[in-house]
């Protein structure tokens, strides 16, 4: 039997890249969503796209349009899943926002700002508000962070401090949480192929529009969900993805500044 079907999703980031894939593949597996985006119309889309997908499992979704950054919103889409559902039992915190610029290249921090309150506290407040539920079902958290968590890359220092900070908070959550019976999967993604770049914080503080990575020669952002499920669904601490990301890990401790090279030759080429 499949490890979501009838499992009460909450979903940030769900209406584009990784999230619209994570929500196809729980749909296909019957889960029950709760899909949350600040786009409504794209939203809808995707509540469509899982209903067909998981119709012959019974997978169950609903659009709840929040913003991740404002607490107050985040307590509604948790309150809003318990009302449609009657518990949750795994978060998926994805929802998440890039920057591609070097630090003193930026207007002002404005962007960076931004960043941090819709990675890192957007993930903290949906958690926060998540969790009593979480307890009740011995539920699953799953932060989407990225390489950039594990090593310092350039054009990336807002967005690196971000998903350092996540993965900070959720690795102290995971002990705290030891005795309850939540588990928590942080997953380390590479480049994976979405939008993310287009809308990508750039030194002028507005969407970047162009990708400077080679998109079709890196993750499907379908692979980056199957992977992140099977972790999840595993409850494993954490999954780094890519070889480079692998080796990248051990190599930082022997020879750190080798790491930064490949950091900055990553970024140079755009994979
Ligand atoms: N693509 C990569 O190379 C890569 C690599 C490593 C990690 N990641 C991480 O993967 C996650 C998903 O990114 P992606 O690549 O799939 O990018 P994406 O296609 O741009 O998707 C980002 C999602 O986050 C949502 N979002 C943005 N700001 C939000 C806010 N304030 N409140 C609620 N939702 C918000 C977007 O919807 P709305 O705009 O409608 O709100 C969208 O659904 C992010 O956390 C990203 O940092 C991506």
């Amino acid at each position: 039997m499949s490890s979501f079907k009838q499992n009460v999703v909450v979903l940030t980031g769900a209406s584009s890249g990784i999230g619209r894939a994570l929500a196809r593949q729980l749909a296909e597996q019957g889960a029950w969503l709760a899909l949350a985006a600040r786009s409504r119309d794209e939203l809808d889309d995707a509540v469509h796209e899982c209903l067909a997908a998981g119709r012959a499992v019974g997978a169950r979704a609903i659009a709840v349009p929040t913003d991740v950054s404002d607490e107050a919103q985040c307590r509604a889409l948790v309150e809003r899943t318990v009302a449609e559902y009657g518990r949750i039992d795994t978060l998926v915190n994805n929802a998440g926002i890039s920057m591609w610029a070097r630090f003193d290249a930026l207007r002002d921090l404005a962007g960076l700002e931004r960043i941090m309150r819709v990675n890192y506290l957007g993930a903290v407040y949906c958690t926060f508000h998540a969790l009593p539920h979480l307890k009740r079902t011995r539920g699953r958290i799953v932060g989407v962070a990225s390489l950039t968590a594990k090593t310092g890359v350039p054009t990336r220092t807002g967005y690196a401090a971000s998903k350092h900070a996540m993965a900070g908070f959720f690795d102290s959550l995971r002990i705290e949480l030891q005795d309850d019976g939540v588990s928590v999967t942080m997953v380390y993604p590479g480049f994976v192929a979405t939008g993310v770049r287009r809308h990508a914080v750039g030194p002028d503080g507005r969407p970047l529009g162009e990708s400077p990575v080679q998109e079709d020669a890196v993750m499907s952002a379908d692979e980056c969900a199957r992977l992140t499920l099977r972790a999840a669904a595993r409850r494993k601490r954490e999954l780094v993805m890519t070889a480079r990301g692998k080796v990248g890990q051990w190599l930082r401790l022997v020879a750190p500044s080798l790491t930064d090279r490949i950091a900055a030759r990553a970024i140079a080429r755009g994979r």
